[in-house]
């Protein structure tokens, strides 16, 4: 093999080895360029003899077109190889079988709503339901906490906008849901005002509430189950009679401490929260509040349109993304909001 031979098989191997164009283009300086061996080539055909040069010239110019085609068909080549990769990766295949819908579960948190739902129907609670924006009458003043009382500061309160983007002091988000006491009295107040004698109330009312709150057992938004019964002697330990059963029936379990934390709400009298721990499990031994709860106060009921001299009380109010926490074990309740399906999922 000749020097130009050996030149022509080189750059054949060199080009087949760069596998993408601006590589290529680089190999090719390497012979073309300016620097290149076949331009150092004919540079130095005027040293030659000047019979030798013509014949020597026309080998390297016929080399220097070998090379030059070389180049053009492997430029083609990746070209194409390109363009196929390019076809293939945005290829619809219709012979793949199409996507079914998925099937959606119940979010955690609203199966322990129908729960509880369930546990209170069956022992002779219906179940009411009131607005998500309300008025501060309902949602504060009518249970007990007036204009600058001290206890609306324990609720961190969502108040609403009007058109010219002024706080309106009259409409807010609901910071709990007791509202709906008052909106259940004094519908049966109502109802029954013809009548020398009340049937009981016994309601519960599921929903969402929103305070200005955020961390591992506080969400913005969360929800609450308040329950309500009022009638002839109706006493607290009515009240910790039905929470005790509800909670040994909703975790079914006896391996649960549940304790009545003496406590202040403005339209209970008395008051307490209650906190529940487990004994074995991810929550072992931690005390979680899960609901306040008391008799409620006179001027409640009064403000329900029902006589606090003939009958009395109880309420509660539970936070249901809490007892869901307990009852899978969770130990952070905004996961409950992110909507991560690898989260929700596992409740399927
Ligand atoms: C109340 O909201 C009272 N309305 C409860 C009540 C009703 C008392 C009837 C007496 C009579 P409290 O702010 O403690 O109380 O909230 C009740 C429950 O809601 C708490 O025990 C807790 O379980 C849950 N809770 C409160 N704030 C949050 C929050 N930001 N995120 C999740 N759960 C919460
Ligand atoms: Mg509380």
């Amino acid at each position: 093999m000749n020097n130009l031979e050996k030149l022509i098989a080189q750059a054949t191997a060199d080009f087949s080895a760069a596998n993408e164009i601006p590589r290529l283009e680089e190999v090719k300086a390497a012979y073309l360029g300016k620097e290149g061996s076949l331009t150092a080539l004919l540079k130095g055909l005027g040293k030659l003899p000047p019979e030798e040069r013509k014949a020597a010239g026309a080998n390297i110019n016929s080399a220097k077109a070998q090379v030059e085609s070389l180049l053009t068909e492997r430029r083609e080549a990746l070209r194409n190889a390109q363009l196929e990769a390019q076809l293939q990766a945005s290829a619809l295949d219709v012979t793949l079988p199409g996507r079914g819908p998925s099937r959606g579960s119940l979010h955690p948190v609203m199966r322990t709503l129908d729960r509880i739902e369930q546990l209170f129907r069956s022992i002779g609670f219906a179940v009411a339901d009131g607005p998500e924006i309300e008025t501060d009458w309902h949602n504060f003043t009518a249970l007990n906490t007036p204009g600058n009382h001290p206890a609306r500061s324990m609720h961190d309160t969502f108040y609403l906008l009007d058109a010219a983007g002024q706080v309106r002091e009259d409409v807010l988000l609901r910071t709990h849901t007791s509202p709906v006491q008052i909106r259940t009295m004094l519908a049966h107040a109502e109802q029954y005002r013809h009548l020398d004698s009340m049937p009981e109330i016994r309601v519960i009312c599921p929903g969402r509430v929103y305070r200005v709150d955020s961390d591992a057992t506080h969400s913005p938004m969360f929800h609450q189950v308040e329950g309500l019964w009022v009638g002839e002697n109706v006493s607290f330990a009515d009240l910790k009679g039905v929470v005790a059963d509800f909670l040994r029936r909703f975790f079914e379990s006896d391996d649960l401490k549940v304790r009545f934390r003496p406590s202040f709400f403005p339209f209970t009298e008395p008051s307490a929260e209650i906190d529940v721990a487990f004994m074995h499990g991810p929550m072992e031994g931690r005390w979680l509040e899960i609901a306040g709860c008391g008799m409620v106060h006179p001027n409640v009921l009064r403000c329900g349109g029902i006589d606090p001299e003939k009958y009395t009380g109880f309420a509660f109010g539970f936070g249901p993304d809490r007892l869901t926490m307990l009852r899978y074990g969770i130990n952070d309740l905004r996961l409950f909001f992110d909507g991560d399906l690898r989260f929700l999922s596992q409740f399927q």
